[in-house]
C-alpha cells in the first residue's frame, strides 16, 4: 500500500518534471530511487520518501491524527551543522529572525533562547516608524497588518514588556540571487520545514508570516528591464517590462514616468505593495483596471522556482498550465516568482476629483448615508464611463479620494459626475468636492493617492458587487455597509470599509487567467475592516472572527448575487472560499496545485488544495490530517 502511494506520487512528479521546459536543462524523476535526475545524468535531488505519513512529523490533536511540518525542539529539526551548511550555500544571508519591535524590549525570548535587544535610539526610530509602510517593508520579515503575527513584540515604552516570536518564522534568508531561493526551497522540502516567502509583508490574511517557518525574503530582487518591442514567447510584440520579484508599485510607476514617452502599467493603488508576490498571484486590481484589466490580464512571462527547486519559465508556450495558475490562482501555492514580465502602455493625461461628506458638513449621520447611497447608485455609470474610484466609509465619514478618469479632461469628468451632484443638490446633501486635471496619470497618482498605515491590528473581510447587484440591490448593499460600520447586535464594535469601483471587463478581452470569471461583471470591490484590540485573548479573537464572517461579511453576501470575493482582500475563514475566490476555475487549480507542489512545500491559508492542512494547537504548528 505504501509503495503504491509512493510510486503514484513519484509518477505524478515524473510527468510534471519531464513536461517542463527548464531554464537550464530538462529533468526527470527516477521512480525507483526517487532521484531527480537531469537529462545530462546529474542527480539534482533525492527525495527519501514521498509518503506523507512517513515524511511528516506525527501527532494527535483533539482525537485527530496529523502529520506536521517540523518545528524547533522536535527531533526532526535540522542540526546546527545543517543550518551552517545552508548559510554557506546562501553566501551568509541566513539570519535568526528577530521582530522589528524587539529593540524596545530588554530581551527577545526566541526559540533558541533569550537575547538582549534593547537599543534606545533604534527604539525611538521603531516607535516613530512602526506605522510607516516602507519602514516595515524593509525589515526582513515583519508584517504590516499585525493581527496574524500575533502581535507579540510591538514597540513599547516599557522595556520590561515581553517580546516573543508569535507567528513569525525563525530563520530568514535575505536572498540576493536565484540560487539562494533555490537553496531555501530545497532545504525546506528536504527537512520538512514550513516555508514562507516574504516580499513586502502587506498581506492582510497573514500569508507572509508563518509560525516556526524558514522565510525567504525576496525584497532585493529590484531589477527592471523595459522594452519597446517584446520578443519573448507568445504572440504579443508591444512594449513590456520585466521586473524582479521585489519591485513595488510606486517605484515602477516612477521609473516608467521617467521614460520618453512616459509608460504605465497595471499596479495597485498602494505604492508600497509588491507586484510579483501576492498582488499578481491574487489577480491584482488598480487604477488602470477599468481600461486595461486585472494585472494578470497583462502578464507575458514568469520566471519561477518550483517546489522541486528548479528554475522554469511560464508563459503562453512554456508550462502554460503553470502560467494560468500563477495569474490569480493564489499566492505562495505553485512556486516562487523570480521575475514577472508584463505589458506596458503609454501614460495618458488624466482628470481626478475628490468628494468629502462628514461631520464637518452635517451632524446628522443619516444624511451621510443618504449621500453614500446616491454615490453608490451611480457606481455602474462611473465604471461604464471608464472610471476607477477609490472610496472609504468609516463612522460619520464618507470620502472619495479619488475619482480617476484616465485619458479624460476635467470637463469630461465633471459631466460624468454631474447626475450624482445634481441628485445631491436635490436631496440637500452637503459635501465638498474638487476637480483637477493632470498631464499624466502618474501626476494624478502622486497628488491624489495617499500613503496608508502599517502596524494596524484588524481583521479584514470583503465582497465584490457586480453590475446587476448595483442596478437592482443598491439599497441592500448600503444596508450591508451600515451593518459593517455598526454590526447588528454589537454596539461595542464598529468597522469601516475601503471600496474600489472598477470593471476589468470594460474594453478588455477576457484572458485565460485563474481569476474568478465573475470579475468581468464587477463594479465595486469593498474591503471590510474590523479593528482588534492590541492583545486579544483567544476568546476575543474567536468572537471577532465570528462577527467578521457571520455578521459583517454575511450581510455583504446576502446583498449580492456575485458569489465572488478577492483572495487578497477577504476573510480567509469564510465558508466556501474555494468558489468565492475562484468560481468554476477551482477544480482545475486544485489539480495544478497537486501537480506543481505534490509534497506541500508551499502553504498559504485558503489557497487551492490546502483543505487537509490546518494550524493546530492555537494557530501554531501547520499539520495535515492523516
Ligand atoms: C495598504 C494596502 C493596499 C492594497 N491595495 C491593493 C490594490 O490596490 N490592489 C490589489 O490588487 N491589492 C491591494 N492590496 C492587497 C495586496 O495585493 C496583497 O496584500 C498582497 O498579498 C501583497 O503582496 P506582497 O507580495 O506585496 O506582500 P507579502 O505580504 O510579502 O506577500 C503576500 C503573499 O505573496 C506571497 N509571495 C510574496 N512574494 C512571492 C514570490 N516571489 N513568489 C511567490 N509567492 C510570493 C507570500 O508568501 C504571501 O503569501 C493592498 C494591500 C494593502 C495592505
Ligand atoms: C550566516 O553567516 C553569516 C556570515 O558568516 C553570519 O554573520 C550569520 O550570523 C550566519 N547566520 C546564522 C544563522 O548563523
Ligand atoms: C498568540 O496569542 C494568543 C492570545 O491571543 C496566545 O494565547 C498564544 O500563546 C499566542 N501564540 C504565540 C505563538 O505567540
Ligand atoms: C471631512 O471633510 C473635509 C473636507 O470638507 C476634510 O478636510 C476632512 O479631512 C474630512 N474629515 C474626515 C474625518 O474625513
Ligand atoms: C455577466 O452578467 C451578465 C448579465 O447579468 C450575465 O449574462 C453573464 O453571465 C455574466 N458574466 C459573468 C462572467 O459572470
Ligand atoms: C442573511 O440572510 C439570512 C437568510 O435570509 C438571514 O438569516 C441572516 O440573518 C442574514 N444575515 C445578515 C447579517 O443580514
Amino acid at each position: 500500500m505504501m509503495w503504491h502511494t509512493s510510486l503514484g506520487a513519484a509518477a505524478a512528479v515524473f510527468s510534471l518534471l519531464t513536461s517542463q521546459v527548464v531554464g537550464r536543462e530538462d529533468v526527470q524523476i527516477e521512480p525507483q530511487t526517487a532521484q531527480i535526475v537531469s537529462t545530462k545524468g546529474v542527480i539534482l535531488d533525492t527525495i527519501l520518501d514521498w509518503n506523507d505519513a512517513a515524511r511528516l512529523d506525527h501527532t494527535t490533536y483533539n482525537g485527530q491524527k496529523y502529520g506536521c511540518k517540523c518545528y524547533p525542539g522536535r527531533p526532526c529539526w535540522p542540526s546546527a551543522n545543517k543550518w551552517n551548511s545552508l548559510n554557506r550555500t546562501v553566501d551568509g544571508t541566513l539570519h535568526v529572525n528577530v521582530p522589528a519591535g524587539a529593540v524596545c524590549h530588554n530581551t527577545f525570548d526566541g526559540p533558541f533562547g533569550t537575547i538582549q535587544t534593547y537599543d534606545e535610539a533604534a527604539c525611538a526610530d521603531a516607535k516613530e516608524n512602526f506605522v510607516n509602510e516602507q519602514w516595515t517593508v524593509e525589515k526582513p520579515a515583519d508584517g504590516l497588518w499585525t493581527y496574524f503575527t500575533n502581535d507579540t513584540c510591538r514597540p513599547t515604552s516599557n522595556p520590561s514588556d515581553p517580546c516573543t516570536l508569535g507567528s513569525y518564522g525563525v530563520y530568514v534568508i535575505m536572498a540576493t540571487k536565484a540560487s539562494h531561493i533555490q537553496a531555501g526551497v530545497n532545504f525546506a522540502r528536504q527537512n520538512n520545514l514550513r516555508l514562507i516567502v516574504r516580499n513586502t509583508g502587506h498581506d492582510f490574511l497573514g500569508r507572509s508570516v508563518g509560525y516556526g517557518s524558514l522565510i525567504i525574503n525576496t525584497h532585493s530582487f529590484q531589477s527592471l528591464k523595459w522594452t519597446d518591442k517584446y520578443t519573448g514567447p507568445g504572440s504579443y510584440r508591444g512594449p513590456a517590462v520585466t521586473m524582479g520579484a521585489g519591485v513595488q508599485g510606486g517605484d515602477i510607476l516612477k521609473a516608467g514616468h521617467a521614460l520618453n514617452p512616459p509608460m504605465a502599467l497595471v499596479t495597485g493603488e498602494c505604492a508600497t505593495v509588491g507586484l510579483s508576490g501576492g498582488f499578481i498571484q491574487g489577480g491584482g486590481h488598480g487604477p488602470w483596471t477599468t481600461l486595461k484589466g486585472l494585472a494578470v490580464d497583462n502578464v507575458l512571462n514568469f520566471e519561477v522556482i518550483t517546489a522541486s527547486g528548479l528554475i522554469v519559465n511560464a508563459n503562453e508556450w512554456q508550462n502554460p498550465d503553470l502560467f494560468i495558475a500563477l495569474r490569480g490562482g493564489g499566492p505562495a501555492s505553485y512556486g516562487v516568482i523570480l521575475s514577472t514580465t508584463v505589458k506596458t502602455f503609454p501614460d495618458l493625461p488624466a482628470a481626478g476629483a475628490t468628494l468629502y461628506l462628514n461631520a464637518t458638513h452635517t451632524s446628522d449621520n443619516e444624511v451621510i448615508w443618504v449621500g453614500t447611497k446616491i454615490f453608490h447608485k451611480y457606481a455602474n455609470h462611473f465604471v461604464d464611463n471608464g472610471l476607477y474610484v477609490y472610496f472609504e466609509i468609516f463612522p460619520n465619514q464618507f470620502r472619495v479620494r479619488p475619482f480617476v478618469a484616465i485619458g479624460k479632461s476635467q470637463v469630461q469628468l465633471q459631466d460624468i459626475l454631474r447626475p450624482m451632484l445634481d441628485e445631491f443638490a436635490a436631496a440637500r446633501i452637503p459635501y465638498e468636492a474638487a476637480f483637477m486635471e493632470f498631464p499624466t496619470f502618474y501626476d494624478l497618482y502622486i497628488d491624489l493617492f495617499e500613503a496608508e498605515k502599517a502596524g494596524q491590528t484588524a481583521l479584514t473581510g470583503g465582497w465584490m458587487f457586480n453590475h446587476d447587484d448595483v442596478a437592482n440591490r443598491n439599497d441592500e448593499i448600503i444596508a450591508a455597509m451600515k451593518n459593517v460600520v455598526s454590526p447588528a447586535g454589537r454596539p461595542d464594535l464598529f468597522g469601516g470599509m475601503v471600496g474600489h469601483l472598477f470593471n476589468p471587463g470594460h474594453n478588455v478581452p477576457v484572458s485565460t487567467s485563474a481569476a474568478h470569471p465573475a470579475w468581468r461583471n464587477a463594479t465595486d470591490f469593498v474591503i471590510a475592516v474590523l479593528p482588534s484590540p492590541e492583545h486579544p485573548s483567544l476568546a476575543v479573537k474567536k468572537d471577532l472572527q465570528n462577527v467578521l464572517t457571520n455578521n459583517m461579511d454575511e450581510g455583504f453576501r446576502n446583498a449580492s448575487r456575485s458569489g465572488a470575493t478577492y483572495v487578497n482582500e477577504a476573510d480567509p475563514f469564510q465558508p466556501n472560499w474555494q468558489s468565492h475566490f475562484w468560481g468554476s476555475n477551482y477544480p482545475r487549480l486544485k489539480q495544478l496545485r497537486k501537480k506543481w507542489d505534490p509534497l506541500g512545500v508551499f502553504y498559504a491559508v485558503s489557497t487551492p488544495g490546502t483543505e487537509d492542512w490546518e494550524e493546530i494547537e492555537f494557530n501554531t504548528r501547520l499539520c495535515k490530517k492523516l
